[in-house]
């Protein structure tokens, strides 16, 4: 049934594509965004996608009475929680603000919630809580042991949901872990637009091709996997957008808090993502072996099947559909403004 879902985050990369996909499913998204890591430009490339009117909120996920407002304004029936910071190097300079944005930012948001009797929520959690995990492909029973500041505010966030849950049998939760997010709309409208120089091997890759950065720097040729280079589950944005709509409609059916892998369930190295890039832009990338990034891990991708088995959503798009999405974005600016 069609609601009204409030996207906080929501003219951020992910964000945005999950507002286009929710209108495409017949939903009326809200926007909530402080703007702190996005463009006002967004927002009018998700009308456009959408085709529906979409309202952008201004402000801060922390501000209570905004969010009171937003409820007091809006029919709202469920929540999907992205806004937050997310570069893993800055969460370990600057902890505090990582905690109170990820942290108390959701806290704030389901104190909220909780008033207005919205119970339904989908949170933007990471696979990188679990860290390097023992056993691959990663469930979602592994241990957790994230590696960084970021990762942590994605595991206490996740501790007081389930907490929140167990305390109050009303709330509908679903705790989204994602893999690896790469790849744009196919329209090349929207896509990931990262200020300064990208820490992540997709957007990175992009700017290379383009020529605004000389030269990839692979991080470690000694990783123990089978060419050496670093493991991870690349899923297309889309794919991750569409299952953000199946877990609304898996939710209104399940009370409780449910933990979800969302990955394409297999892993790719760096220098097959690299490949694969340089098929879909045509171009040979200039590159080297570096030394391993320090926070980094050899491998790891998901085990997929819950997402599958319980939401009947799985991920389609493959490495090669992300690399060509992507690249149709950069050669149409890879940039809002
Ligand atoms: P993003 O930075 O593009 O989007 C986050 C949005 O939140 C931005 O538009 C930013 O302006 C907004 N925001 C930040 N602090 C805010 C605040 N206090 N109040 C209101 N808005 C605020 O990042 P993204 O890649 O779209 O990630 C979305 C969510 O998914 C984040 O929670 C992130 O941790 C999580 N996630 C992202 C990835 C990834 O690789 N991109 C992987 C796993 C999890
Ligand atoms: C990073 C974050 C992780 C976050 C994820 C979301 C770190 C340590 N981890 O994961 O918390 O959830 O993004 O997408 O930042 N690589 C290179 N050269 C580069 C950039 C990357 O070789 O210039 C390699 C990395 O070592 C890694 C792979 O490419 O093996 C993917 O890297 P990246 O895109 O940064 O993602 P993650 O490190 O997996």
């Amino acid at each position: 049934m069609a609601s009204t879902v409030l996207v906080t985050g929501g003219t951020g990369y992910i964000g945005s594509h999950i507002a286009v996909a929710l209108a495409a499913a017949g939903h009326v998204p809200v926007l909530l965004d402080d703007f702190s890591n996005s463009e006002h430009a967004v927002v009018d490339r998700v009308r456009e996608l959408a085709g529906v009117a979409v309202t952008c909120v201004e402000g801060d996920v922390r501000d209570t009475a905004l969010l009171r407002r937003v409820f007091h304004d809006h029919p709202v029936t469920a929540v999907i929680h992205c806004a937050g910071l997310k570069a893993v190097g800055e969460s370990e300079a600057r902890p505090l603000a990582y905690y109170d944005v990820n942290v108390n930012g959701s806290l704030r948001l389901a104190e909220v919630m909780g008033e207005a009797g919205v119970n339904r929520l989908v949170f933007s959690s990471s696979a990188t809580v679990y860290g390097q995990p023992d056993v691959l492909p990663v469930d979602e029973q592994a241990a957790l042991r994230p590696h960084s500041v970021y990762g942590r505010t994605k595991r206490q966030t996740e501790e007081f949901l389930r907490d929140l849950a167990r305390a109050n049998p009303n709330w509908h939760i679903a705790i989204l872990r994602y893999f690896n997010p790469a790849g744009a709309h196919p329209s090349a409208r929207i896509g990931e637009a990262p200020r300064g120089r990208p820490n992540n091997l997709v957007p990175l890759m992009c700017r290379i091709a383009a020529g605004e950065y000389p030269e990839l720097s692979i991080h470690g040729s000694d990783w123990p996997t089978p060419d050496g280079t670093g493991i991870r589950d690349y899923i297309h944005v889309q794919d991750l957008a569409e299952g953000h709509v199946a877990a609304l409609a898996w939710l209104a059916q399940h009370a409780g808090a449910r933990t979800i892998n969302l990955g394409l369930g297999r892993g790719y190295s760096v220098l097959e993502v690299i490949a694969a890039f340089e098929k879909a832009c045509g171009r040979v990338l200039a590159k080297a072996f570096g030394p391993r990034r320090p926070g980094d891990v050899a491998c790891y991708y998901a085990d997929a099947t819950r997402a599958e088995r319980e939401m009947g959503w799985r991920a389609t798009r493959a490495l090669d559909a992300i690399c060509a999405d992507a690249w149709r974005w950069q050669q149409a600016g890879g940039r809002y403004r």
